[in-house]
């Protein structure tokens, strides 16, 4: 189960990935072009949120039933010493948490902007600082010698 449950949120990621991208490249040319916000804009804003909820619920579950998260804070003394133990239990976690709740944030609020250029504007920061905050958070083998690329 807890094996299933990381196969399936480290493959997600890349979901998350691209949705995120594509509703702030969007954002990006809808600024630029000053066209007004597209049926195509939403869609790629409410899956941007909809992958990175899922996305935080598989993390909980693996946060409190898999062997990185709580266990490690609960049975293992030392482990903010180790790098590997600290990013799963601390880091990785509160730093998505925050990047899921910018997501939540701006797609809120644009969804309550009449203004197309606003609406743009918002995805454009909120999904944007997200972006960079996931993207640094994942375990990439070449950031952190701890992850794997699957
Ligand atoms: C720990 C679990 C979750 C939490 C804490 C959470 C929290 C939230 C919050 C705070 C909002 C913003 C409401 C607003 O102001 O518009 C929201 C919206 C939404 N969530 Fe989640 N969520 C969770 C899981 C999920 C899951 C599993 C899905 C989909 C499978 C999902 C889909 C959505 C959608 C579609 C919206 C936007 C609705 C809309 O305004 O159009 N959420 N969620
Ligand atoms: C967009 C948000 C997120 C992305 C892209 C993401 C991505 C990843 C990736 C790629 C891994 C590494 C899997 C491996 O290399 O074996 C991982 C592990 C993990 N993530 Fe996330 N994550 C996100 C959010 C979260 C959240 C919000 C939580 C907790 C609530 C969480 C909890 C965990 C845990 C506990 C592990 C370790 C799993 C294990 O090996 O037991 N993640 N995550």
């Amino acid at each position: 189960m807890i094996t299933g449950l990381n196969h399936l949120h480290s493959s997600f990621r890349y979901l998350v990935l691209l949705f995120i991208v594509l509703a702030v490249v969007d954002a990006i040319m809808g600024l630029s072009s000053g066209k007004s916000y597209k049926k195509s804009s939403k869609l790629f804003a409410l899956f941007g949120l909809i992958t990175s909820h899922i996305q935080l619920v598989v993390g909980l579950a693996l946060y409190f039933m898999g062997a990185k998260g709580m266990n490690v804070i609960m049975n293992v003394e030392g482990f903010m010493k180790s790098s590997e133990l600290r990013f799963y239990a601390i880091e990785h976690i509160t730093m998505m948490i925050i990047a899921i709740v910018l997501v939540t944030i701006g797609y809120s609020k644009a969804k309550r902007i009449e203004s197309s250029k606003k609406k743009y504007r918002t995805i454009l920061i909120f999904y944007g600082i997200a972006l960079v905050l996931i993207f640094a958070m994942i375990p990439w083998p070449f950031l952190r010698p701890f992850g794997s690329w699957m």
